[in-house]
């Protein structure tokens, strides 16, 4: 495999936008992405020596394993083979069997404020365009043409100033337009999707505009997030799978937050080491000691009951922190980097909400802001990850924001950096031959969570519709 072709030998690298960052963060981070460039360097030495090495485990052999594990009790649990992290097979099958046939979640609606502005990605290999056509409709549409191809928006091209189309100079994947035109042939398409113009097509027999417009996806926008389900074969919509999550979701009003830091990184591992990391809390105690412990100590992290479509941690603050607040709040201020959300009472005022909407809709609700990490596989070893910070209107506008963006910004900065040292470090320790399979603690249940996710999408099902759910840890 070429570099080039091979996102995870290509620069790791980062962009973004958010609140200015401090000399400090800025050298932590060209440290961590220097790792992370040579982690992948040397995993993908140890992964072409794997493939001559020894035969890979035959997909039918891996699921069967996936489903062995899924069985025990979370007390026994163990970790997954570790080509269900690195073969090709498994991912390809994740590809057709997870990604194509689930809900999956693809911009938020700040991203997209006025009628013609689109984001683009690509997602499993599909490169889309998210939209808000003149109705004011959101909709995910196939950037590729369907004359010849071509996509009608490509990436790094030099079509950037080639038709109506404007970008947005902090992020070209975003922008706004008035129609579409794909620069091969000049073909123009509404918003919706539908054929406007195709010049000197005249003597194409039988050829009806109409029947030529861009492939749209099944698509649909819940609590300010928009969804995309490729096959378009989902059972139930996005809002009947997760009704229960939006009711908790529904206090921090995320439809009116506004995406207030966006940064773009290359991350060279498997989309499951990616989310495992996020979801536990054990690794407080180590990747994050000097930070998130101090505040949410691993211990006294846990896990609600099973579910058919996500997963819910609870990661509560310890008592001083509280106090803190407290004294915060009496003096005017706030302990968080912004005010918090208003509204929140009880125990969101005083604990971070993980949440995991299978498979890869990933946040965190805490009393003052949600972050949200937008994962896009791009194979079995590499993601593009997009981390998200998103506020409330009245924040924006308070008068302190700017110091609050930069503080927030190097937070969230500085966790990511974190949590990507440990994820490029496993994925290559993945293809080691010392590599061996490991025990969880019962505070890694979301990961056991997850393989009971990955089981039962191999029996066509989802968790706990087969079986009797998992009990909550409290
Ligand atoms: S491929 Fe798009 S117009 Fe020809
Ligand atoms: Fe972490």
């Amino acid at each position: 495999m070429s570099s080039e072709s091979n996102p995870t030998l290509s620069a790791v690298k980062a962009g973004g936008w958010g609140g200015t960052t401090s000399a400090a963060v800025a050298g932590e981070e060209a440290r961590v992405l220097r790792g992370c460039a040579e982690n992948a360097r040397l995993q993908e030495q140890a992964r072409a020596g794997l493939r001559k090495a020894r035969e890979v485990e035959s997909l039918d052999a891996l699921l069967a394993e996936v489903r062995r594990i899924a069985a025990l009790p979370l007390e026994k649990s163990e970790t997954l083979p570790k080509e269900v992290y690195t073969s090709d097979e498994f991912f390809a099958w994740e590809v057709d069997e997870v990604f194509s046939k689930e809900w999956f979640c693809v911009a938020h609606v700040s991203q997209i404020p006025e009628n013609g502005d689109f984001i683009n990605l690509d997602l499993s290999g599909d490169p889309l365009v998210v939209v808000r056509d003149k109705s004011g409709t959101v909709r995910v549409l196939s950037r590729a043409c369907p004359h010849r191809g071509m996509d009608i928006m490509p990436p790094g091209f030099g079509h950037d100033g080639h038709g109506p189309a404007v970008r947005r100079e902090s992020s070209p994947a975003c922008g706004s337009t008035r129609l579409f035109l794909c620069p091969y042939h000049s073909w123009t398409f509404e918003l919706d999707g539908r054929l406007k113009a195709c010049p000197e097509m005249q003597q194409a027999e039988g050829f009806e505009r109409d029947d030529w417009g861009l492939k749209e996806f099944r698509a649909e926008v819940w609590q300010g997030f928009v969804f995309v389900n490729l096959d378009g074969n989902a059972p139930s919509s996005v809002a009947e799978q997760y009704a229960e999550l939006g009711e908790h979701v529904s206090k921090w009003n995320t439809a009116g937050m506004e995406i207030v830091v966006a940064r773009e990184w290359d991350v060279p591992c498997n989309w499951k080491v990616l989310t495992e990391n996020f979801m536990e809390s054990y690794h407080h105690a180590g990747a994050h000691a000097k930070t998130l412990q101090t505040i949410m100590p691993a211990k006294h992290t846990w896990t609600e009951q099973e579910r058919p479509h996500f997963i819910r941690c609870h990661l509560p603050y310890k008592a001083k922190v509280r106090d803190e607040i407290a004294d915060a709040e009496a003096a005017g201020g706030h302990w968080e980097a912004f005010p918090a959300v208003e509204g929140l009472e009880g125990e969101d005022r005083f604990e971070w909400g993980l949440m995991l909407g299978y498979p890869l809709f990933t946040f965190v609700l805490t009393p003052d802001q949600l972050v949200w990490y937008r994962i896009l596989p791009t194979g079995p070893d590499s993601l593009k990850l997009l981390t998200t910070v998103l506020v409330p209107k009245s924040t924006i506008g308070h008068p302190d924001f700017g110091k609050m963006l930069d503080r927030a910004t190097a937070e969230a900065v500085a966790f990511h950096l974190e949590d990507m040292e440990v994820v490029a470090a496993v994925q290559r320790s993945l293809h080691a031959s010392g590599y061996q399979r490991g025990r969880l603690s019962h505070l890694e249940m979301p990961i056991w969570l997850m393989q009971r996710y990955l089981a039962a999408r191999a029996r066509g099902t989802w968790p706990g519709l087969d079986h009797p759910p998992a009990p909550s840890q409290r």
